[in-house]
């Protein structure tokens, strides 16, 4: 309780507070954009498609907040900082930073047959825009001494994907960057921390193509027994970028539905089993696999 007598969990959670959104027309972003304009923050939705970008602002002005919109790829040289000057000149501070922005690219394979080119790419759009914008941002934060950054992470970071090392190590150190940055500015009111996310439905991971086959299977490999939305993601954010989390430093809270905590148990409609067998790769039906949109591992 503060000198006023009000709780941290007293809201509006983040009155005042100007927002910067990277990938702020995806899933997740846009949810963490209205979870913020509906707890009070003005919003800078930073994405490089338009008519997400659209959208996003669209719902936070309907909230009553003001949006600001800027459409670009922030892979390219000066885009961040550009984003980030901006964002002071027109809203005047940047006081949270949600990285949000992070793509698997589609590029997965075994490790051997991967490219420089493909490594560079997994590198500009995971790890160094996010610390890019971080080092746009802090500055400000210092000379305030209040900030909250929250970056992504994926339990991929945390546990392996075959086929795509390279996109894990860059999920992996955005952890180790949080861990430390995290720490650094502590002594500053600023406080750096990640979600790592997993099995939530957004335009990269393409849950939504899937067809009705394989909603059966959807409590087996999720504990949690759905997927994820953006909405249970901006929960979590929501929470680190308010005064809830000011205790909390350098930590990636996993946000996943239960699936690193299962480690490979799954709930089959019989039996939970850590040797579930897979029945229809071996002699079932092939093509139920094989016809996976693409990016469903
Ligand atoms: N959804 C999941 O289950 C899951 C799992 C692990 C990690 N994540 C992480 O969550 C974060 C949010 O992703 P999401 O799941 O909402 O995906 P999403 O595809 O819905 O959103 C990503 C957004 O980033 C934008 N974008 C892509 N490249 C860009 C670029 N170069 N410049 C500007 N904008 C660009 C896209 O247009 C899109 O709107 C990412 O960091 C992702 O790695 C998500």
């Amino acid at each position: 309780m503060d000198e006023s007598g009000k709780a941290p969990w007293n809201g509006p959670l983040c009155a005042g507070r100007v927002a910067v959104v990277t990938g702020g027309g995806g899933a997740i972003g846009e949810a963490v954009g209205r979870a913020l304009a509906d707890h009070g923050a003005d919003v800078v939705v930073a994405d490089r498609a338009a008519d997400r970008v659209e959208a996003a602002c669209a719902a936070i002005e309907a909230r009553g907040r003001r949006a600001l919109g800027v459409t670009g790829d922030l892979t390219e040289a000066g885009a961040v900082e550009a984003l980030i000057a901006r964002a002071n000149a027109d809203f005047g501070r940047v006081d949270i930073l949600v990285n949000a922005l992070g793509e698997h690219l589609a590029l997965s394979g075994p490790f051997e047959r991967s490219s420089e080119e493909g490594w560079d790419r997994l590198y500009r759009v995971n790890l160094l825009q996010t610390m890019q914008a971080c080092h746009a941002v802090l500055p400000g934060m210092r000379a305030r001494r209040w900030g909250r950054i929250v970056n992504f992470s994926s339990v991929e970071g945390i546990r392996a994907m075959p086929n795509a090392a390279p996109y894990t190590a860059y999920k992996g150190a955005i952890d180790s960057f949080t861990k430390s940055l995290g720490v650094e500015v502590a002594g500053d009111g600023i406080r750096v921390n990640a979600v790592a996310v997993d099995k939530t439905r957004s335009h990269q991971v393409n849950f939504y193509r899937l067809g009705e086959e394989y909603d059966r299977h959807v409590p087996v490999w999720v504990p949690a027994g759905r997927y994820g939305e953006g909405d249970d993601i901006a929960a979590v954010v929501l929470f680190l970028s308010s005064e809830m989390g000011a205790w909390i430093v350098g930590q990636t809270i996993v946000a996943d539905g239960g699936t690193s905590s299962a480690g490979g148990w799954y709930r089959t409609p019989s039996r939970w089993t850590n040797s579930p067998l897979l029945k229809q790769y071996f002699e079932e039906d092939p093509a139920i696999n094989a016809a996976r949109p693409k990016g469903v591992q």
